[in-house]
């Protein structure tokens, strides 16, 4: 369990990193400029980051692991929601193998609300997880689960 906590603190420390570069490019005054191709890059890693954090998540659901062990993965999840809106400016909707498809930027209302609705469904996790209560942390992972999906049949290329 430790070496697993020490993993998950890894993944959560290059989300960070992730985290500020997408801060910085989201920025409306465009103080700083990202080529296209590394932002695409940084957010398909934070992607498959939370990957990474709702795998770990699922363990805490089918095992014997302590809940709270898993809070700060699912804090790290409700942070990325937040932060999903501002790694795709206008200017990224090419380029590397991007699989970010248009409605991202013509129905941006929509988008910004499935963002939002991944930050919702993963606060479940992380109030269940300080409250220990497996039961609901199952439940807040599946519609956790669906929100990543919700997003994904919309605005991500299969
Ligand atoms: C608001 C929309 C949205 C939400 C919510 C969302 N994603 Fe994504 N995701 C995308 C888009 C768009 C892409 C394609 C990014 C690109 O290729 O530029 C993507 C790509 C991915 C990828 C592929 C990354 C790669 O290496 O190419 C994975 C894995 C992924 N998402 C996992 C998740 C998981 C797990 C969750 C939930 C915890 C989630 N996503 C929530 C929009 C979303």
């Amino acid at each position: 369990v430790k070496y697993f906590s020490c993993a998950v603190n890894m993944l959560l420390l290059t989300s960070a990193i992730v985290l500020a570069i997408g801060a910085s490019a989201g920025r409306a005054q465009g103080t700083v400029t990202i080529p296209a191709d590394d932002l695409i890059a940084a957010r398909q890693a934070g992607m498959d980051l939370q990957y990474a954090l709702m795998g770990s998540i699922k363990r805490a659901t089918e095992g014997s692991f302590d809940a709270k062990l898993f809070k700060d993965a699912a804090d790290g999840i409700v942070a990325w929601g937040k932060a999903i809106p501002g790694l795709f400016p206008v200017g990224t909707e090419r380029g590397r193998n991007t699989r970010a498809l248009p409605p991202i930027w013509s129905d941006r209302i929509g988008f910004e609300k499935a963002a939002a609705g991944l930050e919702a469904a993963a606060q479940g996790m992380a109030k269940a997880t300080a409250s220990k209560n497996q039961a609901d942390l199952t439940s807040a992972y599946q519609a956790t689960g669906q929100a990543c999906s919700a997003c994904h049949k919309t605005y991500r290329a299969r």
